[in-house]
């Protein structure tokens, strides 16, 4: 039978669905295919902005047809915005035809659910306010060699006041160490290259005390596994780096030289009202220590436009802090208002004309940025990690430690390979070149 999963948003959703189709394996789907060849569908939402959420919705609309005239296809939906209060019953309301809601307190329980929705042909909607545990133990389906996802922690207790992650993903759990551990060793023996170590804000992990030791002693024990591979991680938040941190990525060859570190704003008055805990000047000092102490090091970031009240002087110092801070490349946002958010309640929404031009400017100022650190890397030689083969360009392609895209032709496969790539043009975030 096919199965075919519809992701929405982060890396963290990516993960998750690689192990939606772990348990879709275990119930007899063993093959993923189009939408249209399907038995089951699966769509994994996102609702940290509404532009994601009205991407699912236009999506899961869609397929009122195929239901029509293929009776026995399951179509679930599960995930962040399945999870929101009262987008269940939206959902139901507006797609009868929907079979199985869950959220994302009971992936663990798809199984069963797809079980109960084939026994009986009744629609499902089962959700959990909060859970305990972690969901260690599902097998997930990777698919994004060389690269393995491995969760470090769930959930998020920082309530910054735009974003509704904390309401959705349950309060901040980490793994115990020697399970990532484990699944550490495993990936690495399997032959992946790299591992993505994930949380929404992994430098509190063990905040709760089950992890059993910091985050810092987690990373350099990933480190010091047998094997070449690179290790990343996602998300940092500024209110939690530290020297120690700073001291393992400066100590450990096998610790990608890049930091994925969030500022959302470059302005102080701001910051304090998104409830970051920490000021530009406290943020710049931060990646100033880790560039002293790791030379040439990549920050990327994302920065959020348009939050209630901003001015004009303070969006500029958001754009300003693009090029004073030199981020290797930005994900950038038009802050929307998420309901039951602080933010949402607050007065002094912007207008969306004003957000959508500040945004244009945000953009030119980091593309303008990019374009400049990556013709830092032209004439150079850098590593990359080869993980897949460009049709349109005819090319193979990979990122280097400092997340830039590198393409070149090969003459054989060279995917899970490390090659050097001596560059000798630039695009954008792209590098052209030779191996
Ligand atoms: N509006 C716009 N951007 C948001 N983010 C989170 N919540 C919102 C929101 N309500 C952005 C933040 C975060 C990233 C994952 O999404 O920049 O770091
Ligand atoms: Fe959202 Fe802030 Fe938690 Fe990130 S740290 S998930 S932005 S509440």
């Amino acid at each position: 039978m096919n199965y075919c999963i519809v992701t929405y948003g982060c890396q963290m959703n990516v993960h998750e669905s690689e192990k939606i189709a772990g348990i879709l394996r275990g119930k007899g789907y063993d093959r993923e295919s189009p939408l249209e060849e399907a038995d089951i569908i699966v769509f994994n939402t996102c609702c940290i902005r509404e532009n994601a959420e009205n991407h699912a919705f236009g999506n899961i609309g869609a397929l009122k047809k195929l239901k029509r005239e293929k009776k026995d296809l399951i179509i679930a939906v599960g995930g962040c915005m399945a999870q929101e209060e009262g987008k269940a019953q939206i959902l139901r309301e507006k797609f009868p035809f929907i079979d199985l809601v869950f959220g994302t307190h009971n992936l663990s329980e798809l199984g069963s659910l797809i079980d109960r929705r084939r026994a009986r042909r009744k629609a499902i909607v089962s959700l959990l306010p909060e859970r305990e545990e972690t969901e260690d133990g599902i097998e997930p389906v990777r698919t994004s060699y060389p690269n393995a996802w491995v969760n470090i922690t769930y959930g998020c207790n920082n309530f910054c006041s735009y974003c509704i992650v904390p309401y959705v993903r349950g309060r901040e759990r980490s793994r115990a160490a020697g399970e990532i551990l484990k699944e550490v060793r495993g990936l690495i023996a399997e032959g992946y290259r790299e591992i993505t170590l994930l949380g929404q804000n992994v430098n509190s992990y063990n905040s709760d005390g089950r992890g059993g030791m910091s985050f810092p002693e987690l990373l350099e024990a990933c480190a010091s596994v047998e094997g070449k591979f690179r290790l990343r991680f996602m998300t940092s938040h500024p209110k939690d780096f530290s020297a120690e941190l700073v001291r393992v990525i400066a100590a450990n060859e096998k610790i990608c030289k890049c930091v994925h570190l969030p500022a959302q704003s470059g302005n102080d008055r701001i910051l304090g009202l998104m409830n970051r805990r920490y000021t530009r000047k406290k943020y710049l000092e931060e990646i100033a220590m880790l560039r002293e102490a790791v030379p040439g090091c990549a920050v990327t970031t994302d920065l959020i436009v348009g939050f209630p009240t901003e001015t004009e002087e303070e969006f500029e110092d958001t754009l300003s802090l693009v090029h004073e801070a030199d981020f290797a490349s930005a994900f950038t946002f038009i802050y929307s208002p998420r309901t039951g958010t602080k933010a949402a309640a607050m007065e002094g929404q912007i207008p969306e004309s004003v957000s959508k031009e500040r945004i244009m400017q945000l953009v030119d100022a980091v593309n303008e940025n990019t374009r400049k650190k990556s013709a830092e890397f032209v004439g150079k030689t850098t590593e990359i990690l080869c993980e897949d083969y460009d049709d349109k360009k005819g090319l193979y392609l990979g990122r280097n430690e400092a997340g830039r895209m590198g393409y070149f032709a090969c003459d054989h496969n060279p995917i899970g390979e490390f090659v050097d790539l001596h560059v000798e043009r630039a695009n954008g975030i792209s590098l052209f070149g030779k191996i």
